[in-house]
C-alpha cells in the first residue's frame, strides 16, 4: 500500500535536512539537503531524480521534459533497472529494464550520519503484479547516501530455495556541458556489444567519445571509470563494486526526438554511464545469497 505524505513527514522528516512533498503526477518525493549537497528522490522506483554538490553544477541530469506519473519511468536521474536489464530474456511483453523503476518502494530507514551525510533505505513493495512478472522471492533494497559524493547500493537477497539469474543496473544520467567534447576513460581495450550495430562484439580503442547514437554494453569492466568534461571543467569519477558491465548510452538527436521527453538539444547535456550486470555478465544468485550493486559518484576539477 502506498505511504501517505503525512506519514512520511511524521516518521522520517529531519528539520532543515529532509522533508517529503508531492510533485506533479502524484509522486511523493524526498528532498534531502546537507551541508555538502542536495538531492531529490521519488518513492516510486526509489528513483533519485537530482543530485547537486554544494557550489557545483548538478551532477545528475533530469530532463526538462521528464514526465511524472504513476507507473511511468522518469527520463533522467538514477533509474533502477531490476530484475533484468534491457528486454526480458524470453518474454517481450514484459517491460524493458524490469519493473522496479515504475512501482512503489517503501522507505524503511533514514540515517543522519556523523559526517553530515544522509542515508535513505528503500525496499521494493511486492504485489500480485510484480509476482506475476518475477516469481522469485527476492527482497531488494536501494540505499542512497547523499553528501559531497552520491552513493547508491542496490542489494538483492535470494530468499527462496532455488537459484535465479539477476540482471540489474543503476542507469545513471550524468549532466555534461557538451557531450560532443566529453571523454570517458577506464574502458580502453575492453570488449563491448554494440547495440546500434546488431549487438556486434567490438573492442574499445582509446577513450570513449560521443558524436552519434551510442548504445554499448562494455563487458567485464573495471571498478573505476571517469567522465572528463572540459566544458564544465570537471571530471566525474564513478567507482563501483558488484558490477561486471558498464553501459554507455546517448540516444543522439533522432532517437531523442522520437522519445519525446528529451527536448530539442537534451541529448547534448547528458550521458548515461550505467553500473550494471547485463548481457553475458548477469549474476547467478544462490539461495541465501545477497548481491550488492554499488556505485559512488564524486566530482573533481579537471
Ligand atoms: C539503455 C539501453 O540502458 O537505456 C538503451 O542500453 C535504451 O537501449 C536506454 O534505449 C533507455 O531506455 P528506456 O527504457 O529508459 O527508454
Amino acid at each position: 500500500m502506498a505511504t501517505t505524505l503525512d506519514v512520511l513527514n511524521r516518521d522520517f522528516a529531519i528539520k532543515g535536512k529532509l522533508h517529503f512533498k508531492e510533485i506533479s503526477g502524484g509522486l511523493l518525493v524526498a528532498e534531502v539537503t546537507t551541508l555538502h549537497g542536495k538531492a531529490t528522490i521519488a518513492l516510486q522506483g526509489a528513483h533519485l531524480m537530482t543530485f547537486q554538490p554544494t557550489g557545483q553544477e548538478p551532477v545528475i541530469w533530469l530532463s526538462e521534459l521528464a514526465k511524472f506519473g504513476r507507473g511511468k519511468s522518469i527520463r533522467g536521474g538514477v533509474p533502477v533497472c531490476w530484475p533484468w536489464f534491457g528486454p526480458h530474456a524470453t518474454d517481450s511483453k514484459l517491460p524493458g529494464h524490469g519493473y522496479a523503476r515504475t512501482v512503489d518502494w517503501r522507505l524503511v530507514q533514514v540515517q543522519s550520519l556523523s559526517d553530515e551525510r544522509i542515508r535513505l533505505e528503500f525496499e521494493l513493495e511486492e504485489s500480485e503484479a510484480t509476482r506475476a512478472q518475477w516469481p522469485h522471492r527476492s527482497p531488494v533494497r536501494n540505499i542512497i547516501t547523499v553528501g559531497r559524493a552520491l552513493e547508491v547500493e542496490l542489494a538483492t537477497t535470494n530468499a527462496g530455495s532455488e537459484p535465479f539469474t539477476l540482471g540489474d543496473a543503476l542507469h545513471t544520467y550524468f549532466t555534461v556541458g557538451d557531450v560532443r567534447r566529453v571523454t570517458v576513460h577506464g574502458l580502453e581495450g575492453y570488449d563491448y556489444l554494440d547495440k546500434v550495430d546488431q549487438g556486434t562484439r567490438k573492442q574499445q580503442v582509446g577513450a570513449v567519445t560521443i558524436g552519434q547514437e551510442v548504445d554499448r554494453i562494455y563487458l567485464n569492466t573495471p571498478s573505476v571509470c571517469e567522465i572528463r568534461d572540459p566544458a564544465l571543467q570537471r571530471r566525474i569519477k564513478i567507482s563501483s563494486s558488484g558490477s561486471h558491465s558498464t553501459v554507455v548510452w546517448n540516444p543522439w538527436i533522432e532517437k531523442a526526438t522520437k522519445m519525446g521527453d528529451f527536448g530539442t538539444d537534451g541529448h547534448l547535456g547528458m550521458l548515461c554511464v550505467e553500473t550494471a550486470n547485463a548481457a553475458e555478465d548477469v549474476v547467478q544468485l544462490a539461495p541465501g545469497q545477497v548481491h550488492r550493486l554499488v556505485a559512488r559518484y564524486e566530482v573533481e576539477p579537471l
